[in-house]
């Protein structure tokens, strides 16, 4: 499958896949979102593909937010169907995927980019990554799923402020927050969400599914995460990666999950 805006390969059980719009700082248009929404449903129902690195191409940006020139002249009807589409497409898709998706924050990550990143399950940053949910300097709020995720990631407080500001943080602020794991230079960024890709694969994709899921529960409204967590552990005991994984244990050697 070949696309336009974005890159994306699979080497040694890693999906990476790379926003390319460099010129435009990665900016999200219609068929960046799109395309991204069909890379990550190819990824998450390869059984090859272990975890999913998500970054931007080029030195500058992750991505510095949705394509404004794309919606700078729409009305209130077409506002919410942009906001209610891009969930859809991407970044509620995202946060549900069973695979687990690492977003590589390699620079500025503005608006929808910062979006995108807080939908991915973890953040790693380089350290010359700048985030912040500019929009209402432009006279509109995040609607991406920011006014939710950030407040789950940094508290209330912080994400009131970062909003009302429109200001930026940096990595290492960024990083104090809770909003990103780790900082790293830019070269080593890629290859370190690789190692801890590598970690993640060790174990059971299985059960990695159900703990996002058991996870995500206690973030919706009208689920009980607690009730999810119980059924999905019982789950957990009916799969061949169970029974691989505690056999392994008792008779002491390394687990060859077999992702069923
Ligand atoms: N939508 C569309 N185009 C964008 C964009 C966005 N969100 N962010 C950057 N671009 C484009 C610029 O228009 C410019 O295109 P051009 O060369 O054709 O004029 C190109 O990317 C490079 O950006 P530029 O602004 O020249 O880079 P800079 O280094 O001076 O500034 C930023 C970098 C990130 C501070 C600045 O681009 C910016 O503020 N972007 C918008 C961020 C934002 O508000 N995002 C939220 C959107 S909801």
């Amino acid at each position: 499958m070949s696309y336009e805006n974005i890159l994306f390969e699979t080497q040694n059980g890693i999906g990476t896949i790379t926003i390319n719009r460099p010129n435009k700082l990665n900016a999200l248009n219609k068929n960046t979102i799109q395309e991204l929404h069909e890379a990550l449903a190819d990824a998450n129902n390869d059984k090859q593909v272990k975890v999913i690195v998500l970054t931007g191409s080029g030195e500058k940006a992750f991505v510095a937010g949705a394509d404004i020139s794309e919606f700078a002249h729409f009305d209130t009807e077409n506002g919410e169907k942009l906001a209610a589409k891009g969930q859809e497409l991407l970044f509620d898709f995202i946060e549900n995927l069973s695979t687990p998706v690492i977003a590589a924050v390699n620079g500025f990550a503005l608006g929808g980019g910062l979006e995108l990143a807080m939908a991915c399950h973890l953040r790693i940053a380089s350290d010359n990554a700048k985030m912040g949910l500019p929009e209402t300097s432009l006279g509109v709020i995040p609607g991406y799923g920011g006014t939710q995720r950030l407040p789950q990631l940094i508290g209330k407080g912080r994400a009131m402020e970062l909003i009302f500001t429109a200001g930026m943080i940096d990595a290492s602020t960024a990083l104090q927050y809770g909003l990103v794991n780790y900082v790293t230079t830019q070269e080593e960024l890629v290859p370190f969400c690789y190692k801890m890709a590598e970690k993640m694969m060790r174990n059971s994709s299985v059960a990695i599914a159900a703990a996002i899921k058991s996870v995500n529960a206690g973030f919706k409204d009208g689920m009980d995460g607690y009730k999810v967590e119980i059924s999905e552990f019982g789950n957990c005991f009916g799969t061949e990666d169970f029974k691989e994984g505690t056999s392994a244990f008792l008779e002491k050697r390394k687990a060859e999950f077999p992702g069923e």
